[in-house]
Order: structure tokens, then sequence, then C-alpha cells
């Protein structure tokens, strides 16, 4: 909270265990904030955003009635109150007192409902990707530039104590030169309970989907877009599971970037709980950074060498969109995770399906033109 300050009183206004009574005095800094979407990760992002000062969830919405409900029961029981909505544009017609609003639907509707909640002037905090095409994406930024609010998106690890720290030691010049990312993300399969996760027209697949985070952050450390994407992958365990699945179950990447850097990053279904996980590791010419441990090791000493780590107790989503209400509150419209890096992360996800789904090295002009 830099540049606000709270007093006790206001604290005690925002603060979900005072009654409410005590808290019927909004001060300025009170943000007012609708959730739309609220299954899986609209609920876990609302889980999160109860406990940022300041901060009225006042809103909860979703084309399924009862999830709506569940949201706003989560909101009474950490002190507030929320009306619930099945109709995001009602509830945005109706409902003015909205300063702000956290999109969670699924990824074929992130365009349409993007715009449409940009150009009402809320500020919004949108899921990841951008959208599922280039010109898609490319609406979705020309919508958020012109808009009257800030956009973020929720490429959360940004914001993750250690990985931040780790990118800030990158920044810095700590290990030198970058020279090479190498990323897995092995787990187990997808949740079943979610069907539009295994339908590729829905979820761009899951480079798009899921390997996008970790591509961000090497790409962040890195500096500036790929050029060249080769890629294989495809299904080979889940074929047809669940039926009708359209997903692959693995796949691996290599991207090349104007300065020589390479990124090598592996993604897969199969792996029995725990067994490898995730690794997000950057190696330059002075040593390596593991971004998820927010530890270093210079390339000739052994030994791993913890990084300083503000807050090392928070969460990657209380941290991420605490960053939302304190841009909100300072008028911050460069986000950590705003537009343009939600852009590259998305193009770059884009463009490594394409290498994949046409067997064949992907140029970056080819998905992003001379953007
Ligand atoms: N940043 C992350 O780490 C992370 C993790 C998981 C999911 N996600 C993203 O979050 C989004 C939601 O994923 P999920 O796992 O919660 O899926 P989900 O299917 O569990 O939840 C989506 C919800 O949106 C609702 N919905 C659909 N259209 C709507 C509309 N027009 N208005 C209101 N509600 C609508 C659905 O009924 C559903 O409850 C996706 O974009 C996904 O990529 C991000």
């Amino acid at each position: 909270m830099s540049e606000t300050k709270f007093t006790r009183r206001k604290l005690m206004q925002f603060s979900p265990a005072v009654p409410a009574i005590l808290r019927s005095q909004p001060g300025p800094e009170l943000i007012r904030v609708a959730f739309v979407g609220t299954g899986n990760r609209g609920t876990a992002l609302l889980r999160a955003m109860v406990k940022v000062p300041g901060v009225q969830v006042v809103a909860t919405c979703d084309i399924v009635q009862e999830r709506a409900e569940n949201a706003a029961k989560l909101v009474s029981e950490a002190g507030g109150s929320a009306r619930v909505w099945t109709d995001f544009r009602r509830m945005l017609d109706e409902q003015k007192e909205i300063d702000a609003v956290v999109l969670a639907t699924p990824d074929y509707t992130h365009k349409d409902l993007d715009i449409a909640i940009l150009e009402v002037g809320k500020h919004l905090y949108a899921e990841k990707p951008l959208a599922l095409t280039p010109e898609d994406c490319r609406m979705v930024v020309r919508a958020a530039q012109q808009a009257k609010g800030i956009f973020q998106v929720g490429f959360q690890l940004r914001h993750d104590p250690r990985r931040n720290a780790a990118m800030k030691f990158i920044h810095s010049g700590g290990i030198g030169k970058v020279l090479m990312c190498h990323g897995i993300r092995h787990g187990g399969d997808l949740p079943r309970a979610i069907p539009w996760y295994f339908d590729r027209t829905k979820c761009g697949d899951i480079v798009v989907d899921q390997g996008i985070h970790i591509l961000d952050l090497f790409t962040w450390a890195i500096g500036t877009h790929p050029v060249r994407a080769m890629a294989s992958g495809g299904t080979n365990l889940f074929i047809n599971e669940p039926p009708g699945r359209t997903v692959m179950d693995n796949y691996s990447l290599i991207f090349e970037y104007p300065n020589g850097a390479r990124v090598n990053f592996s993604h897969h279904y199969f792996d029995p709980p725990g067994f490898t996980g995730i690794r997000e590791l950057v190696f330059g010419s002075e040593g390596a950074v593991d971004l998820a441990a927010g530890a270093w090791q210079p390339r000739t000493k052994k030994g791993l060498l913890k990084l300083e780590v503000r807050d090392a107790d928070k969460d990657a989503n209380y941290m991420s969109l605490a960053a939302f209400i304190e841009n909100i509150r300072t008028g911050n419209r460069k986000p950590l995770n705003d537009a343009e890096s939600a852009l590259r992360a998305t193009l770059q996800a884009i463009m490594a399906t394409r290498a994949i789904y046409e067997r064949r090295p992907v140029s970056w002009e080819e998905v992003a033109g001379t953007a």
C-alpha cells in the first residue's frame, strides 16, 4: 500500500470482522468489486479478494445461479454482503456502485466479456488467456487502451513473491546474460468436471490455456518476444478421454529469441502425483535461477542461494488481486500483468500451438503480424 494511507478508522470500515454498522461510512479508498464467473477459478479468486483491505465484494454473477449464490455465501461468511446475478450486463446496468469486475469465465468468452466490461468504464481483472485468436487478442488490447478503467490479466505468477524476487534479480543482471530457460509442467490430467477444458475450440488447447503461465514468465525473463517456435505434441494417453476430447495431453516446445536465448518447455499429464511437478529454471552467463523457489546458484559454485523475498508468506492470487486494487487507487495503468504482456504471452502460446498442429516452425510475424 505505498501511496495510500489507511487510517485506523478506514481499516476498521473495511475489515470483514468489524460489524456492518461500523463499516457503513465507506472511505474514499473503498473499492466495490463484482465477480463474474464463479466456478472453479472465480471462487479461488474470491477467497483471496475478501482478504484484501479496502475491498467490498458487492455482487456475484454466474449463468448458473447456484454458483453465484455459493459465491455470495462466501462473501457473507467473510462479513460482507453481495447481490446475486445471472446476467452480467444487467448487473452492470443496475448496480451502479460497482467499481471493478473480476472475470473468470471460460476462455472462449473472454474477448466479448472483456470488451463489454471495459466499455462500460469498469476496472477489470480478467482471467487469461486474452482471447483465442490474434485478431481477438488485439481487439481486447485496443479496448483496454481506450478504456477508462485499469485492465489487469490473470497472470498471477508475476506477483508470486518468490518468482517476483527472482525476476527482479534476473533483470538487475544477477545471472548475467539470460541464455536459456528450461521449464516443465508435468502433472495429472485436466479437471474432468469442467468439460470446456477438453474442447480446443473453447480453450485454445493446453498451451494457450495452461502452458501460457510459464511461457509468460520465461519471455518476461528474456525481455522480448520469441522469433520462432518449433514444437511437437499430441494425445498419447487420454485418447478420447473424456469422450470427444480434442485437446492434447502432452507437448514439447522450443522457442528462439532475437538475442540468441532459447526456451525449452515440456508439458504433459502422465505424471504420478508429485513425481516431477513444475520447474521454471532460467540459466544465465553467471548462474541459474529457480523461479518458483526464489533461489539461485552461481554457475561455477555449488549450493543454492536464497534470494531476499518480501511477503514470502503471501500467495500469488492474493498478491495479484491486491496489486489490482492498489493500481485502481493510484491510477496505475501499467500493471505488471498488463494487456501488452498478456498479448505477448497469448500470441506466443498461439504460435506454439500452430507449430504443433502444422508440424513446422512458425515465426512470430505469422501470428503477430507487425504488432
Ligand atoms: N490464472 C490461473 O491460474 C487460472 C487457473 C484456473 C483457471 N483460470 C481461468 O479462469 C477461467 C475460468 O476457469 P474455471 O476453471 O473457473 O472454469 P469453470 O467452468 O469452473 O468456471 C467458469 C464459470 O463461468 C460461468 N460463466 C460462463 N459464461 C458466463 C457468463 N456469460 N456470465 C457469467 N458467468 C459465466 C460458468 O457457469 C462457470 O461457473 C478460465 O479463463 C481459465 O483459463 C486461470
